[in-house]
Parts: structure tokens; sequence; C-alpha cells
């Protein structure tokens, strides 16, 4: 698994500093509100699990599963749920926990579904951001970190569901994913 790293984009101190980052900033933003964090699974597992920690108000947690992706590293375009939400969300304070937000169609889509829910408020938090690569208007309200137009893994970040479990973020050697 290391050996189909390039190179250490993020280490785990500097990943930590982040997320700790983010988690004070929302706690101040939100300590008035009904606050919702949504996790889209997977990549936003670990991501999450760390800035609800980070996190100091208040909160409820829920999941959603969707997927923008075929196995491989290219966008097919097509954004389907697989698992919704356990809850109703109106009147809810929602902030989308993502792991990295990259053409934004999958992020403009769920926002768009869940606006239509009537939350109290929706807004975006995703660890990473990939500005060069956006097809869609779509924008972060909180950006963990922007990164370089390459395809990166760890901190819950795959490629064909493999590399999740790595504690940095990575950059995948080009002939794992060309051939
Ligand atoms: P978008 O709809 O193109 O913005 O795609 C967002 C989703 O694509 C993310 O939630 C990731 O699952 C996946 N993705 C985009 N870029 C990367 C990357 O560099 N590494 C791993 N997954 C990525
Ligand atoms: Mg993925």
């Amino acid at each position: 698994m290391i050996n189909d790293i390039e190179k250490v984009i993020i280490n785990e101190d500097e990943l930590s500093a982040i997320v700790k980052d983010l988690g004070k900033r929302i706690s101040e933003d939100y300590k008035d509100k009904d606050l919702l964090l949504v996790s889209i699974l997977k990549g936003s597992v670990i991501f999450m699990a760390d800035l609800m920690r980070a996190i100091s108000i208040p909160c409820n947690i829920d999941f959603m599963a969707v997927s923008s992706y075929g196995s491989g590293a290219k966008t097919t375009g097509v954004v389907k749920i697989i698992k919704d939400l356990d809850q109703s969300i109106e009147g809810k304070d929602l902030l989308i926990v993502e792991d990295i937000l990259d053409s934004g169609k999958t992020l403009n889509y769920l926002r768009e579904i869940l606006l239509a829910r009537n939350p109290a408020s929706i807004r975006i938090c995703t660890l990473f951001d990939k500005p060069d690569r956006r097809e869609v208007d779509v924008y972060a309200d909180y950006i963990g970190s922007k990164v370089p137009n390459e395809f990166i893994v760890g901190y819950g970040l795959d490629y064909d569901e493999y590399y999740r479990n790595l504690p940095y973020i990575g950059a995948l050697k080009r002939s794992v994913y060309e051939d």
C-alpha cells in the first residue's frame, strides 16, 4: 500500500491542526443554532469522527451515502442516493461534511435535494477543495485545505475503495491508476 504513494501531501499533525481549526470556527458560528452534521459516506468518515470531537457545542449527526464515481479516478457525472438520512431536517441547521470538492457535481446535487426538505440553513464543510477542477457553481463555506489537481488518498479518501486507512494524505503514483 505504502509503495503506491508518490509523496505525502498532508501529514497527520497537519491534518489534526486543520480539523481543530475548522471545529473551532464551526463551534463559534453555530453556538445559537440547532446544528446537524451530515457526513457523506464513505470518504468523510474519518474527517467526521475527528471534526465532531473538535466541535464543542451540542450537535446531532447523520449519514448519507451517494455515489458520484465509478470505481476509478474519473467522474461519471452520475449521482445516486445509496443511503438517505434517518431523520427529518426541517428547521435544522445543516452542515454537510464532505471529504473533497472536485467537479462539484456531488455537492451541488446534494444541496438541491436537501434544500427541498426545508432545513433552517445549509452550509458545506469540505476537508479538501480542488478549485481548478470545478464544473458547476458550488462553494464550500468551510474549507480545510486547497489541494493541487492530483489524485489523493488516505484519511478516508479512496482509490477503488483502497487506501482509506492511511493516516495521512498521499498522492497516488500515476502507475497505479494509468495503465
Ligand atoms: P465531485 O462530484 O466531482 O465534486 O466529486 C467529489 C467526490 O469525488 C468526493 O467525495 C470523492 O469521493 C471523489 N474524489 C474527487 N477527487 C478525489 C481524489 O483526489 N481522491 C479521492 N477521491 C476523490
Ligand atoms: Mg470516493
